[in-house]
């Protein structure tokens, strides 16, 4: 039976290029989606641009463009990095795409014609470069909460969403279903929310004579959609929803969406309620992950330190830059970025660990059996081979894997090093030189022989994480010579 996976980033903003952000749940996504597909998977990785809004038609403004010259002239920037960082996305969806606005169309009608649109007048305080509405209870010294900057009291005719009706709809399925919002400090944000507020129904349009700059209406083209009812339908427009059955039977609702915490609420509580509406079950699973500050400070335009992910692998490469994004912080959480910290983990866990096992073992390789690859002979392996390394050599993919599923990065890197720190003791402990001063042969060629077995295992195992180095430690490993190579990692000088 065909197993299916579908993973989703958020589609990201034009309004600026691609930072460590966008870069962060972009080699996330990546990583599950390579390994699922190493087992076998049906997968479906959708990646994209959020295209609408008043953001992008100021910014295209600014530049002399039309808004869609603009995005058109900005996707390039975000396809070229994907490419750069060896992200295998199946499918890029931007929201002016007619496949897309099909889709939301077909939202708006079904909503409309079931009655959970209804139009009203729109009172409220409106910050113009956040395109968010406040309350007036959120609103101090009439300043936007976020940007600071002021807001306007605005008041039009739009169409609402009848969200409150399925408030205990909501509260119920998150309830009953403790996988869906991931990790459990999320799910315990978004409860309590629903606890303690009464959800207002939503405001999905914009006057067209306000803001020309989206979707319109299908029953009303004299408003626009708002463009977080616009965006989050791409999950949907991307599988073809409604034309394409196939397709949407497939990968819905298997699907997983991986997200920055800052946009939580409109995943775990707008999306599944917009889906609900038109009769669709929520998506599997959300997880959202936490943000990462540059040194002590939270990365911002203003501040000038926003890291681009392109200078940091001219710098020191694309796999070290995916490693350390995955493996220096628990998936989830808030971390620190600094290149201190990446130096630390490329001489460290890198250098020292991953790429000295490979040398050693290529130059013993070579220096002993002029680069052949011995004969693996399991029933005559000495006690460490047989107790230390073999188990962790056939345990180790189902440990992978187990810690993915959970997307606990951390605990599958863990695994892979444990059987590299093992293999590397082994190396040290067991003193090859004297097994050749010995003319002991057949222990030789076996421990060699089950080094190399283990960085096998390895090279597949990291190939998620670091594609380019698993291809390079395969290329030096063919299936009974060994070729090698300079070292993976030439470790960096620290002055
Ligand atoms: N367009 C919306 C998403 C619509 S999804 C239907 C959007 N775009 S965004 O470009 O502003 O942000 C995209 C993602 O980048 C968010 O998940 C956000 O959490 C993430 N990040 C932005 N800055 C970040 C960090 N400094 N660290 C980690 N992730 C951060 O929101």
């Amino acid at each position: 039976m065909n197993k299916f996976f579908y993973i989703t980033t958020p589609i990201y903003y034009i309004n600026g290029v691609p930072h460590i952000g966008h870069a962060y749940t972009t080699i996330a996504a990546d990583c599950l989606a390579r390994n699922k597909r190493q087992r076998g998977f049906d997968v479906y990785f959708l990646t994209g641009t959020d295209e609408h809004g008043q953001k992008v038609l100021k910014a295209a403004q600014d530049k002399g463009l039309s808004p869609i010259e603009f995005a058109d002239d900005i996707i390039p920037r975000f396809k070229d990095t994907w490419k750069k960082l060896f992200i295998t996305y199946d499918d890029f969806i931007r929201t002016t795409e007619a496949r897309h606005i099909e889709t939301v169309q077909y939202f708006l009608q079904t909503l409309y014609e079931k009655g959970d649109l209804y139009l009203g007048e729109y009172v409220g305080l409106y910050c113009v470069p956040c395109e968010v509405f406040w309350t007036d209870k959120q609103v101090e010294n009439n300043l936007c909460p976020d940007c600071k900057r002021p807001v306007e009291r605005i008041k039009e005719s739009n169409y609402f969403f009848k969200i409150s009706a399925y408030q205990d709809w909501l509260l119920k399925y998150i309830n009953d279903n403790p996988e869906f919002v991931r990790p459990e400090s999320r799910r315990n944000e978004v409860l309590g929310f629903l606890q303690e507020n009464k959800l207002n129904d939503l405001c999905v349009s914009r006057p067209k004579s306000r803001l020309s700059w989206g979707i319109p209406l299908p029953f009303s083209p004299e408003h626009v959609t708002y463009v977080w009812f616009d965006a989050l339908i791409n999950y949907l427009s991307a599988l073809g929803f409604p034309a394409k059955k196939d397709k949407f039977e497939k990968f819905w609702p298997v699907c997983i969406h991986l997200i920055g915490k800052d946009i939580l609420r409109q995943h775990a509580v707008l999306w599944p309620i917009m889906l609900r509406a038109v009769g669709i079950d929520p998506p599997a699973l959300v997880f959202a992950h936490g943000w990462w500050q540059v040194g002590e400070e939270k990365m911002s335009k203003s501040l000038g330190n926003v890291v681009n992910p392109l200078d940091v692998i001219d710098e020191f490469g694309i796999d070290v830059f995916r490693y350390f994004l995955l493996r220096e912080v628990p998936f989830g959480f808030d971390g620190v970025f600094s290149k201190a910290a990446l130096v630390k983990r490329f001489n460290g866990d890198l250098a020292n660990d991953l790429g000295n096992l490979v040398y050693r073992t290529l130059t013993m390789a070579e220096k002993y059996f002029e680069g052949r690859v011995p004969e693996l002979d399991k029933a005559s392996l000495d006690e460490i081979g047989r107790v230390k390394i073999l188990p962790k050599i056939d345990a180790i993919e189902a440990k992978v894997d187990e810690a993915l599923d959970r997307f606990d990065f951390i605990a599958a890197l863990d695994a892979i090093w444990d059987l590299i720190g093992a293999a590397n003791k082994y190396i040290e402990e067991t003193k090859p030189w004297n097994l050749k001063k010995e003319n002991k042969n057949k222990e030789l060629e076996n421990f060699i022989a089950l080094l190399i077995a283990g960085i096998r295992v390895v090279a597949k195992e990291i190939a998620p994480f670091m594609p380019q180095t698993s291809e390079k430690i395969n290329s030096q490993i063919k299936t009974d010579r060994v070729e090698k190579a300079s070292p993976l990692f030439p470790r960096i000088d620290v002055d």
